[in-house]
């Protein structure tokens, strides 16, 4: 039997309702999203909110998770949360409500868990080091992966950050608010390289961070990010600046994993 799950990321709320990103506010886009998920004409398993659910990770990020509670939390089907670079963990996981899953042993009390859903386990991992945007992974991370891997199951892989270079120059270097910045996980190599080796059995990795839609294929492993339901970003081959796209539309990816593969749908939602 398929499953079928909503992604969606990067909703950057803010402390209050009137918290406003390039000029839009925020919390008009991510409820429109809202909005459009709950009138599907079908009930998906479960919803991945891929990370970035506040803007800020300290001022503020409290009011950003109630706010997220209330709008989430209001989807009658599980929602699943990652850490991304803007969360803070601690209050993204007091605040938010979680569905049933497996926490897993990891220093620094990152949030990596595990769950089964129909014929896949799944595998959540929290590749925040700090507010920078660039992700890393533990080695008892990576061992998590090692060891879903050894089960020798079919299995999906979520994580907040772009695991290497895909050809958009600003993702390895851009100007953050303290100093140079890149979008990528540092050792993320060493993760495509595990998976790489597990025979197919990963049928897909999901991901936010990056503000926009990429579908990378890479030695038999299929990645796929999805626009922010706030605010997204330029991405295309040479872009070497950042440039904010507060006129392109939000939206979330409807993605489907059967007997026929994975396959991901974009859907867009007017602003
Ligand atoms: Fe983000
Ligand atoms: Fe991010």
């Amino acid at each position: 039997m398929s499953l079928v799950f909503i992604h969606l990321s990067d909703s950057h709320l803010g402390a209050d309702e009137e918290f406003r990103l390039q000029d839009v506010r925020v919390v008009d886009r991510v409820n429109a999203v809202a909005k459009a998920v709950r009138e599907l004409p079908f009930r998906p398993d479960f919803i991945l909110h891929s990370g970035d659910v506040s803007n800020q990770s300290e001022l503020g990020a409290q009011g950003a998770y109630e706010i997220a509670k209330r709008i989430f939390g209001a989807f009658d089907v599980p929602v699943y949360y990652l850490t991304g670079n803007h969360d803070d963990r601690d209050a993204l996981r007091s605040t938010l409500k979680f569905p049933e899953v497996e926490w897993l042993d990891t220093p620094g009390k990152r949030l990596d868990y595990r769950f089964r859903a129909k014929d896949f386990s799944i595998l959540a991992l929290d590749a925040r080091q700090s507010e920078s945007a660039e992700g890393d992974l533990l080695a008892e991370q990576l061992g998590h992966l090692r060891n879903i891997i050894a089960e020798k199951k079919k299995f999906l892989l979520f994580i907040h950050y772009l695991a290497f270079d895909i050809g958009v120059p600003w993702y390895l270097g851009f100007q953050g608010p303290e100093g140079k910045d890149r979008m990528i996980i540092k050792n993320g190599m060493e993760m495509h390289k595990l998976l790489a080796g597990a025979g197919g059995l990963c049928w897909g990795v999901f991901f936010g961070h990056v503000h926009a839609t990429h579908t990378v294929f890479r030695d038999g492993v299929l990645y796929s990010s999805v626009r922010a339901c706030s605010v997204n970003i330029g991405a295309w081959p040479g872009l070497s600046e950042v440039i904010f796209q507060p006129e392109v539309p939000a939206g979330f990816h409807v993605v489907q994993v059967g007997d026929f593969g994975t396959v991901v749908t974009p859907h867009t939602v007017a602003v």
